[in-house]
């Protein structure tokens, strides 16, 4: 009881319930979990931002808290010459998220298991998907849109989603403050996606 999605290695028992849902017109299966983030269902949130995105041919994707795995394997399986990495700092979500690239036939995928970007320090990324872990705190959300900017190649994009009422107003001031332009993408179920651009031309 009481033990947050977020949570390393989470202790409550196992209750495995798999979902099939359709995104974007293509069939996918889940194996979710308990001590997992959205138990048994694909997040409103996690839909709407996937519905929204727009995923260029070959680029390089991080899905940043990938839970059970819905935004990275939705983004390799719709973008099949994508390299797609996925992090999560539970482990349990981890294990999930290996089997559901399998599970969906996304070999175009790796799941690295740590907290925030320090899985993948020194890479360079097109576009960094999320649902951020609101829960974890302001914080913590800010500090992944910060380094999501420094793990950007010129002209990548950070796209997020978050609930209107647990504070997608801030995220979307956070964005403009880091980011050389902001925007909302999509609005829709109580949920707000927005992205964040970095410039074009070469700051290194
Ligand atoms: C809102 S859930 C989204 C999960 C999944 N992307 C989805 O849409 O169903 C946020 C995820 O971030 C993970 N998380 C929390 N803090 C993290 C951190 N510091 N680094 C990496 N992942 C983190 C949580 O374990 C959780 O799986």
């Amino acid at each position: 009881m009481g033990e947050h999605y977020f949570t390393e290695a989470p202790t409550s028992a196992h209750a495995e319930k798999e979902i099939a849902v359709e995104l974007k017109g293509r069939r996918f299966r889940f194996v979710t979990d308990a001590g997992v983030f959205a138990r048994g269902k694909l997040d409103r949130g996690t839909r709407l931002l996937i519905e929204a995105v727009d995923i260029p041919e070959g680029s390089v994707v991080l899905d940043l808290g990938c839970g059970y795995g819905p935004i990275g394997i939705a983004a390799a399986v719709l973008c099949p010459t994508c390299r797609v990495y996925m992090i999560d700092v539970n482990e349990r979500a981890c294990g999930l998220a290996m089997r559901n690239a399998a599970l969906n036939g996304a070999a175009n995928v790796e799941v690295r298991c740590g907290a925030g970007f320090q899985p993948v320090e020194g890479m360079k990324f097109d576009l960094v998907l999320s649902n951020p872990p609101i829960r974890a705190g302001k914080r913590v959300v800010f500090e992944i849109i910060e380094e999501a900017a420094r793990h950007l190649k010129p002209g990548g994009r950070l796209v997020l989603v978050a609930r209107t009422k647990q504070g997608a107003k801030s995220l979307l001031r956070k964005l403009a403050e880091v980011f050389s332009a902001a925007r909302e993408v999509e609005k829709g179920s109580g949920y707000r996606v927005m992205e964040g651009i970095t410039e074009r031309m070469n700051r290194e």
